[in-house]
């Protein structure tokens, strides 16, 4: 892996874990945070090694406090549009083909809500805070607040959140269905990669098309999504992996995905 400024990358077994680390601005995402972390994508998502990523922040008190306010001064309508309608990390994330899961350790504000929601899975330390608070510098969410905190959950909340920009808990976020897990701070590493662990055992190119197929659900109607449902399941009879899978059940073994 390259060395990246404004973040690390450290891979355990299978599972790379990405760690943004700017601890002393919250771990705001700066236009270099997206710079590497695109970069990083691009080298994680090249590696066969890693088959699950684990996104956090760095420091016991932040996993991200949002866009870096201080890059907001001088920008134009057209220079902001241009950069979030470009690559950003929030769509790389949406499209990178292994599973990626937020292991929120803190303040998940604004861009790092989004950020969060552009995973796959969120597990949360019971500190974690999360808000979308750009109403209260007079501007809107632009990374994707709007349209996936209210597929997460719904719109009532999601506007609630987006209207008066407080935060909430990590009991509430879980009641809401915007984390899926919690657990007390001093856990959040342990059992975070229990879960990446256990998706990293399954056969990668299954995962890719699941990964596929779940994101379509809201981005289509029943009819598409089902048809889209059966193409992607036909390709897994096309793998080796689809081979092995079988072949272990009716072996009574455990079975051992190659990726192809
Ligand atoms: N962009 C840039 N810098 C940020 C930041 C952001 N989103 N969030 C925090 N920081 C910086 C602070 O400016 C401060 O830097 P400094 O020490 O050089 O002054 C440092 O991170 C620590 O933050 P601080 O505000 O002192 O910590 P706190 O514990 O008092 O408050 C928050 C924590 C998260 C409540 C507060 O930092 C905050 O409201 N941040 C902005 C959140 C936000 O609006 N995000 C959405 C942006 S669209």
């Amino acid at each position: 892996m390259g060395t990246y400024e404004t973040l690390t990358v450290e891979k355990r077994g299978r599972v790379a874990v990405l760690t943004i680390n700017r601890p002393d601005k919250l771990n705001a995402l700066s236009s270099q945070v997206h710079a590497d972390g695109i970069a990083a994508l691009d080298e994680l998502k090249r590696d066969q090694d890693v088959r699950v990523l684990v996104i956090t922040g760095s420091g016991p008190k932040s996993f991200i406090a949002g866009a870096d306010i201080s890059e907001f001064q001088g920008q134009t309508p057209i220079s902001q549009r241009d950069l979030f309608s470009g690559r950003t990390l929030f769509n790389s994330l949406d499209s990178f083909p292994k599973p990626v899961i937020a292991m929120v350790n803190g303040f998940c504000l604004g861009g790092g809500n989004e950020l969060a929601m552009a995973c796959d899975i969120r597990i949360a330390s019971d500190s974690a805070k999360f808000s979308q608070p750009e109403i209260n510098l007079g501007i809107m969410c632009g990374g994707g607040g709007t349209q996936r905190l209210s597929r997460l959950v719904g719109e009532g909340r999601a506007m609630e959140m987006v209207l008066t920009g407080d935060m909430i808990d990590a009991a509430s976020a879980e009641r809401y269905g915007l984390v899926n897990h919690v657990y007390p701070a001093d856990q959040l590493e342990a059992e975070t990669m229990k879960i990446a662990e256990k998706i990293a055992e399954k056969a990668p190119i299954a995962l890719q098309l699941s990964k596929e197929a779940v994101k379509f659900a809201s981005r289509s109607n029943l009819d598409e999504g089902l048809r889209r449902e059966i193409d992607l399941f036909a390709i897994c009879f096309s793998t080796e992996d689809k081979q092995e899978g079988v072949s272990a059940f009716l072996e009574k073994r455990k079975p051992d995905f190659k990726g192809k």
